[in-house]
Protein backbone atom coordinates (compact mmCIF):
# COMPACT_ATOMS: atom_id res chain seq x y z
CA UNK A 1 0.00 0.00 0.00
CA UNK A 2 1.36 3.76 -0.95
CA UNK A 3 2.15 4.71 2.69
CA UNK A 4 4.93 7.29 2.10
CA UNK A 5 5.33 10.86 2.35
CA UNK A 6 6.12 13.30 0.08
CA UNK A 7 7.08 17.17 1.35
CA UNK A 8 7.24 19.96 -0.95
CA UNK A 9 9.48 22.93 0.04
CA UNK A 10 11.09 20.89 2.28
CA UNK A 11 14.25 23.17 3.00
CA UNK A 12 11.86 26.13 4.42
CA UNK A 13 11.33 27.47 7.36
CA UNK A 14 8.25 25.04 7.78
CA UNK A 15 9.74 21.98 6.00
CA UNK A 16 12.67 21.73 8.23
CA UNK A 17 10.83 21.15 11.11
CA UNK A 18 7.77 19.18 10.05
CA UNK A 19 9.92 17.33 8.24
CA UNK A 20 11.56 16.42 11.39
CA UNK A 21 8.64 16.00 13.03
CA UNK A 22 7.27 13.53 10.60
CA UNK A 23 10.46 11.31 10.73
CA UNK A 24 10.29 11.16 14.12
CA UNK A 25 6.58 9.48 13.89
CA UNK A 26 6.42 7.39 10.72
CA UNK A 27 10.67 6.67 10.51
CA UNK A 28 13.00 8.45 8.67
CA UNK A 29 12.75 6.11 5.20
CA UNK A 30 8.57 6.94 5.22
CA UNK A 31 9.38 10.43 4.59
CA UNK A 32 10.72 12.00 0.77
CA UNK A 33 11.48 15.79 1.41
CA UNK A 34 12.06 17.29 -1.90
CA UNK A 35 12.95 21.00 -2.94
CA UNK A 36 14.13 23.34 -5.99
CA UNK A 37 17.46 23.80 -4.41
CA UNK A 38 19.62 22.09 -2.43
CA UNK A 39 20.84 23.53 0.98
CA UNK A 40 24.72 21.75 1.73
CA UNK A 41 24.76 20.35 5.34
CA UNK A 42 20.90 20.99 6.05
CA UNK A 43 19.63 18.42 8.47
CA UNK A 44 16.37 17.96 5.75
CA UNK A 45 18.71 16.47 3.11
CA UNK A 46 20.80 14.79 6.09
CA UNK A 47 18.62 12.89 8.04
CA UNK A 48 16.99 11.12 5.17
CA UNK A 49 15.69 10.67 1.98
CA UNK A 50 15.80 13.53 -0.36
CA UNK A 51 15.16 14.68 -4.16
CA UNK A 52 15.57 17.94 -5.67
CA UNK A 53 12.12 18.36 -7.59
CA UNK A 54 10.50 21.90 -9.08
CA UNK A 55 6.89 21.44 -7.98
CA UNK A 56 6.30 22.58 -11.51
CA UNK A 57 7.81 19.81 -13.10
CA UNK A 58 4.43 17.31 -13.67
CA UNK A 59 6.51 14.12 -15.17
CA UNK A 60 9.18 14.09 -11.89
CA UNK A 61 6.53 14.72 -9.82
CA UNK A 62 4.90 11.73 -10.89
CA UNK A 63 7.70 9.95 -11.30
CA UNK A 64 8.47 10.62 -7.62
CA UNK A 65 5.50 9.87 -6.31
CA UNK A 66 4.95 6.40 -7.84
CA UNK A 67 8.98 5.33 -7.13
CA UNK A 68 8.44 6.08 -3.70
CA UNK A 69 5.27 4.44 -3.24
CA UNK A 70 3.86 8.06 -1.98
CA UNK A 71 0.04 8.27 -0.63
CA UNK A 72 0.42 11.24 0.82
CA UNK A 73 1.59 15.10 -0.21
CA UNK A 74 2.84 17.85 2.55
CA UNK A 75 2.61 20.71 -0.30
CA UNK A 76 4.90 23.34 0.74
CA UNK A 77 6.71 25.00 -1.64
CA UNK A 78 5.79 28.46 -2.77
CA UNK A 79 6.50 32.09 -3.18
CA UNK A 80 5.90 34.29 0.26
CA UNK A 81 4.38 37.77 0.39
CA UNK A 82 7.59 39.80 0.19
CA UNK A 83 9.62 38.21 -2.48
CA UNK A 84 5.97 37.24 -4.39
CA UNK A 85 5.08 41.05 -4.45
CA UNK A 86 8.80 41.57 -5.63
CA UNK A 87 8.03 39.19 -8.42
CA UNK A 88 4.17 38.52 -8.86
CA UNK A 89 4.79 36.22 -12.10
CA UNK A 90 7.31 34.15 -10.60
CA UNK A 91 4.76 33.55 -7.35
CA UNK A 92 1.52 32.64 -9.54
CA UNK A 93 3.34 30.04 -11.52
CA UNK A 94 4.83 28.66 -8.20
CA UNK A 95 1.94 29.09 -5.86
CA UNK A 96 -1.14 28.28 -8.19
CA UNK A 97 0.83 26.02 -10.80
CA UNK A 98 2.50 24.20 -8.11
CA UNK A 99 -0.72 23.63 -6.29
CA UNK A 100 -2.71 22.24 -9.11
CA UNK A 101 0.70 20.09 -10.46
CA UNK A 102 -0.01 18.04 -6.80
CA UNK A 103 -3.38 17.77 -6.65
CA UNK A 104 -3.65 16.81 -10.27
CA UNK A 105 -1.09 13.97 -9.72
CA UNK A 106 -2.88 13.59 -5.78
CA UNK A 107 -6.35 12.87 -8.54
CA UNK A 108 -4.35 10.29 -10.42
CA UNK A 109 -2.90 8.69 -7.68
CA UNK A 110 -5.62 8.90 -5.06
CA UNK A 111 -3.31 10.63 -2.71
CA UNK A 112 -4.10 12.63 0.23
CA UNK A 113 -2.57 16.34 0.64
CA UNK A 114 -1.66 18.84 2.83
CA UNK A 115 -1.89 22.41 1.42
CA UNK A 116 -0.96 25.15 3.47
CA UNK A 117 -3.18 28.73 3.03
CA UNK A 118 -2.01 31.78 5.01
CA UNK A 119 -3.95 35.11 6.72
CA UNK A 120 -2.92 36.71 3.20
CA UNK A 121 -6.21 35.65 2.30
CA UNK A 122 -7.99 38.33 3.63
CA UNK A 123 -7.73 41.96 2.53
CA UNK A 124 -8.47 45.38 3.77
CA UNK A 125 -12.44 44.97 4.08
CA UNK A 126 -11.75 42.63 6.49
CA UNK A 127 -12.92 42.95 10.11
CA UNK A 128 -9.41 42.90 11.94
CA UNK A 129 -10.36 40.07 13.64
CA UNK A 130 -11.09 37.68 10.93
CA UNK A 131 -13.81 35.29 11.09
CA UNK A 132 -13.42 32.26 9.63
CA UNK A 133 -16.09 32.61 6.60
CA UNK A 134 -16.04 36.23 5.07
CA UNK A 135 -15.37 37.95 1.45
CA UNK A 136 -11.35 37.62 1.14
CA UNK A 137 -10.57 40.28 -1.38
CA UNK A 138 -6.92 40.10 -0.89
CA UNK A 139 -4.79 43.51 -2.23
CA UNK A 140 -1.40 41.18 -2.38
CA UNK A 141 -0.37 38.55 -5.25
CA UNK A 142 0.25 36.16 -3.12
CA UNK A 143 -2.70 36.82 -1.16
CA UNK A 144 -4.49 35.70 -4.29
CA UNK A 145 -3.00 33.21 -4.52
CA UNK A 146 -3.68 31.74 -1.35
CA UNK A 147 -6.78 32.01 -2.09
CA UNK A 148 -7.25 30.60 -5.34
CA UNK A 149 -4.97 27.41 -3.47
CA UNK A 150 -7.95 27.12 -0.79
CA UNK A 151 -11.15 27.12 -3.83
CA UNK A 152 -8.45 24.48 -6.07
CA UNK A 153 -8.71 22.35 -2.63
CA UNK A 154 -12.33 22.29 -2.05
CA UNK A 155 -12.55 21.61 -6.20
CA UNK A 156 -10.90 18.77 -6.06
CA UNK A 157 -12.14 17.63 -2.91
CA UNK A 158 -15.73 18.07 -4.07
CA UNK A 159 -15.62 16.87 -7.34
CA UNK A 160 -12.97 14.43 -7.53
CA UNK A 161 -12.83 13.67 -3.63
CA UNK A 162 -9.26 14.17 -3.05
CA UNK A 163 -8.80 14.19 0.74
CA UNK A 164 -6.87 17.73 0.55
CA UNK A 165 -6.47 19.46 4.07
CA UNK A 166 -5.18 23.18 4.49
CA UNK A 167 -4.51 25.72 7.43
CA UNK A 168 -4.82 29.47 7.42
CA UNK A 169 -0.91 30.12 9.24
CA UNK A 170 -0.47 32.90 10.99
CA UNK A 171 2.76 34.78 10.61
CA UNK A 172 5.33 31.29 12.05
CA UNK A 173 7.90 32.27 14.70
CA UNK A 174 10.61 29.66 14.61
CA UNK A 175 14.40 29.63 15.66
CA UNK A 176 15.35 26.69 13.37
CA UNK A 177 15.17 27.79 9.78
CA UNK A 178 15.26 31.46 8.48
CA UNK A 179 12.13 33.03 7.80
CA UNK A 180 11.59 32.72 3.87
CA UNK A 181 10.93 36.03 2.60
CA UNK A 182 7.45 37.03 3.89
CA UNK A 183 5.60 39.97 5.63
CA UNK A 184 6.00 38.52 9.15
CA UNK A 185 9.84 37.77 8.77
CA UNK A 186 10.50 40.56 11.22
CA UNK A 187 9.39 38.70 14.21
CA UNK A 188 11.65 36.22 13.41
CA UNK A 189 15.12 38.37 12.24
CA UNK A 190 14.42 40.52 15.78
CA UNK A 191 15.65 37.68 17.91
CA UNK A 192 18.86 37.07 16.08
CA UNK A 193 19.46 40.43 16.06
CA UNK A 194 18.57 41.09 19.40
CA UNK A 195 21.57 38.47 20.60
CA UNK A 196 24.10 38.98 18.31
CA UNK A 197 23.67 42.98 17.90
CA UNK A 198 21.59 44.26 20.91
CA UNK A 199 19.74 46.05 18.26
CA UNK A 200 17.09 45.96 15.61
CA UNK A 201 15.64 48.14 12.38
CA UNK A 202 12.34 46.70 12.15
CA UNK A 203 10.43 47.81 9.01
CA UNK A 204 6.98 47.43 10.06
CA UNK A 205 5.13 50.45 12.44
CA UNK A 206 5.77 49.73 16.01
CA UNK A 207 2.00 49.83 16.42
CA UNK A 208 1.57 46.93 13.57
CA UNK A 209 -0.59 44.22 14.79
CA UNK A 210 -0.33 40.77 12.95
CA UNK A 211 -1.67 37.25 13.86
CA UNK A 212 1.57 35.02 14.66
CA UNK A 213 2.60 31.50 16.03
CA UNK A 214 5.21 29.69 17.50
CA UNK A 215 6.33 27.16 15.41
CA UNK A 216 5.48 24.08 17.75
CA UNK A 217 2.06 24.86 17.43
CA UNK A 218 2.00 24.82 13.56
CA UNK A 219 3.47 21.60 13.16
CA UNK A 220 0.94 20.48 16.02
CA UNK A 221 -2.01 22.06 14.14
CA UNK A 222 -0.71 20.51 10.51
CA UNK A 223 -0.68 16.97 12.54
CA UNK A 224 -3.51 17.40 14.17
CA UNK A 225 -5.64 18.43 11.00
CA UNK A 226 -4.19 15.36 9.12
CA UNK A 227 -5.26 12.71 11.22
CA UNK A 228 -8.73 14.05 12.30
CA UNK A 229 -11.69 11.73 10.51
CA UNK A 230 -12.24 13.46 7.70
CA UNK A 231 -15.83 13.40 8.65
CA UNK A 232 -15.29 15.52 11.34
CA UNK A 233 -14.07 18.48 8.25
CA UNK A 234 -16.58 20.92 6.88
CA UNK A 235 -16.53 23.57 4.28
CA UNK A 236 -13.32 24.97 6.02
CA UNK A 237 -11.16 22.17 5.13
CA UNK A 238 -9.11 24.28 2.65
CA UNK A 239 -8.08 26.45 4.94
CA UNK A 240 -8.58 26.69 8.65
CA UNK A 241 -8.13 30.04 10.68
CA UNK A 242 -6.05 28.78 13.79
CA UNK A 243 -4.74 31.45 16.15
CA UNK A 244 -1.89 31.57 17.98
CA UNK A 245 -0.56 35.09 19.75
CA UNK A 246 -1.49 38.14 18.42
CA UNK A 247 0.72 41.11 19.10
CA UNK A 248 2.04 44.54 18.12
CA UNK A 249 5.49 44.84 17.34
CA UNK A 250 6.02 47.23 19.91
CA UNK A 251 5.32 44.16 22.43
CA UNK A 252 7.54 41.90 21.36
CA UNK A 253 10.04 44.53 21.86
CA UNK A 254 8.95 44.57 24.94
CA UNK A 255 8.75 41.05 25.94
CA UNK A 256 12.09 40.48 24.54
CA UNK A 257 13.53 43.02 26.83
CA UNK A 258 12.21 41.32 30.09
CA UNK A 259 15.43 39.17 28.99
CA UNK A 260 17.93 41.79 27.09
CA UNK A 261 16.75 44.65 28.64
CA UNK A 262 19.42 46.84 26.66
CA UNK A 263 18.00 45.87 23.69
CA UNK A 264 16.55 48.66 21.03
CA UNK A 265 14.23 48.76 18.69
CA UNK A 266 13.93 51.49 15.90
CA UNK A 267 11.03 51.04 13.32
CA UNK A 268 11.56 52.08 9.69
CA UNK A 269 8.59 50.99 7.45
CA UNK A 270 8.94 49.55 3.94
CA UNK A 271 6.91 48.74 1.40
CA UNK A 272 6.09 45.45 3.93
CA UNK A 273 4.13 47.71 5.50
CA UNK A 274 0.90 47.68 2.67
CA UNK A 275 1.27 44.60 3.22
CA UNK A 276 1.05 43.62 6.87
CA UNK A 277 -1.67 46.73 6.84
CA UNK A 278 -3.83 44.71 4.63
CA UNK A 279 -4.04 41.31 7.22
CA UNK A 280 -5.98 41.70 10.05
CA UNK A 281 -5.08 41.83 13.19
CA UNK A 282 -6.39 38.67 14.88
CA UNK A 283 -8.01 35.24 13.92
CA UNK A 284 -11.01 34.03 15.03
CA UNK A 285 -10.43 29.91 15.10
CA UNK A 286 -13.75 28.80 16.63
CA UNK A 287 -14.15 26.32 13.81
CA UNK A 288 -10.86 24.67 13.79
CA UNK A 289 -11.61 24.32 17.52
CA UNK A 290 -14.80 22.57 17.27
CA UNK A 291 -14.47 20.13 14.35
CA UNK A 292 -11.21 18.75 15.48
CA UNK A 293 -10.04 20.80 18.89
CA UNK A 294 -7.32 23.12 17.71
CA UNK A 295 -6.06 24.57 20.58
CA UNK A 296 -2.42 26.81 21.03
CA UNK A 297 -0.19 26.83 23.66
CA UNK A 298 2.58 29.60 23.00
CA UNK A 299 1.32 33.11 23.99
CA UNK A 300 3.63 35.59 23.49
CA UNK A 301 5.73 35.77 26.28
CA UNK A 302 5.72 31.80 26.34
CA UNK A 303 6.74 31.82 22.26
CA UNK A 304 9.63 34.60 23.40
CA UNK A 305 11.12 32.30 26.13
CA UNK A 306 11.18 29.41 24.10
CA UNK A 307 12.81 31.57 20.99
CA UNK A 308 15.41 32.29 23.28
CA UNK A 309 16.23 28.74 24.73
CA UNK A 310 15.82 27.53 21.15
CA UNK A 311 18.60 29.71 20.40
CA UNK A 312 20.38 28.49 23.06
CA UNK A 313 20.75 32.30 24.50
CA UNK A 314 22.46 32.06 28.45
CA UNK A 315 19.59 34.63 29.40
CA UNK A 316 17.99 34.89 33.41
P1 LIG B 1 9.80 29.09 2.79
O1 LIG B 1 9.97 30.18 1.81
O2 LIG B 1 10.64 29.10 4.01
O3 LIG B 1 10.01 27.68 2.06
C1 LIG B 1 9.44 27.43 0.80
C2 LIG B 1 10.34 26.43 0.09
O4 LIG B 1 9.78 26.23 -1.22
C3 LIG B 1 11.78 26.92 -0.10
O5 LIG B 1 12.69 26.00 0.46
C4 LIG B 1 11.95 27.02 -1.62
O6 LIG B 1 13.22 26.63 -2.07
C5 LIG B 1 10.87 26.06 -2.10
N1 LIG B 1 10.43 26.33 -3.48
C6 LIG B 1 10.25 27.51 -4.11
N2 LIG B 1 9.89 27.31 -5.39
C7 LIG B 1 9.83 25.97 -5.56
C8 LIG B 1 9.52 25.13 -6.66
N3 LIG B 1 9.21 25.63 -7.88
N4 LIG B 1 9.54 23.79 -6.49
C9 LIG B 1 9.86 23.26 -5.28
N5 LIG B 1 10.19 24.00 -4.21
C10 LIG B 1 10.17 25.34 -4.35
O7 LIG B 1 8.25 29.01 3.16
P2 LIG B 1 7.58 28.39 4.46
O8 LIG B 1 7.52 29.47 5.47
O9 LIG B 1 8.19 27.11 4.80
O10 LIG B 1 6.08 28.22 3.91
C11 LIG B 1 5.56 26.97 3.50
C12 LIG B 1 4.09 27.17 3.16
O11 LIG B 1 3.40 27.73 4.27
C13 LIG B 1 3.83 28.13 1.99
O12 LIG B 1 2.72 27.68 1.26
C14 LIG B 1 3.49 29.43 2.67
O13 LIG B 1 2.67 30.25 1.87
C15 LIG B 1 2.74 28.92 3.89
N6 LIG B 1 2.74 29.89 4.97
C16 LIG B 1 3.88 30.20 5.65
C17 LIG B 1 3.84 31.13 6.66
C18 LIG B 1 5.05 31.51 7.46
O14 LIG B 1 4.99 32.46 8.27
N7 LIG B 1 6.17 30.83 7.31
C19 LIG B 1 2.62 31.75 7.00
C20 LIG B 1 1.49 31.45 6.25
C21 LIG B 1 1.56 30.50 5.25
N1 LIG C 1 4.22 34.78 6.91
C1 LIG C 1 3.72 34.84 5.57
C2 LIG C 1 4.23 36.05 4.86
O1 LIG C 1 4.49 37.02 5.53
C3 LIG C 1 2.22 34.91 5.60
O2 LIG C 1 1.72 33.99 4.73
O3 LIG C 1 4.34 36.03 3.67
Amino acid sequence: MASRILVTGALGQIGTELVDALRKRHGVDAIIASDVREIEDHPVMSSGPFHLLSVLDEDEMRRLVVDNQIGTIYHLAAILSATGEANPELCEKVNVGGTKVVLECAREHNLRVFAPSSIAVYGPDCPSIAPQVTPLNPTTVYGETKVVGEQLAVYYWMNHGVDVRGLRYPGLISYKAPAGGGTTDYAVEIFHAALEDGEYTCFVREDTRLPMMYMDDAIRATLDLMDAPADSLGDARGGYNIAGCSFIAGELVTSIQRHLPDFTCTFEPDIRQTYADSWPDEIEDDVARREWQWSPAFDLDAMVDAMFAGLGANLD
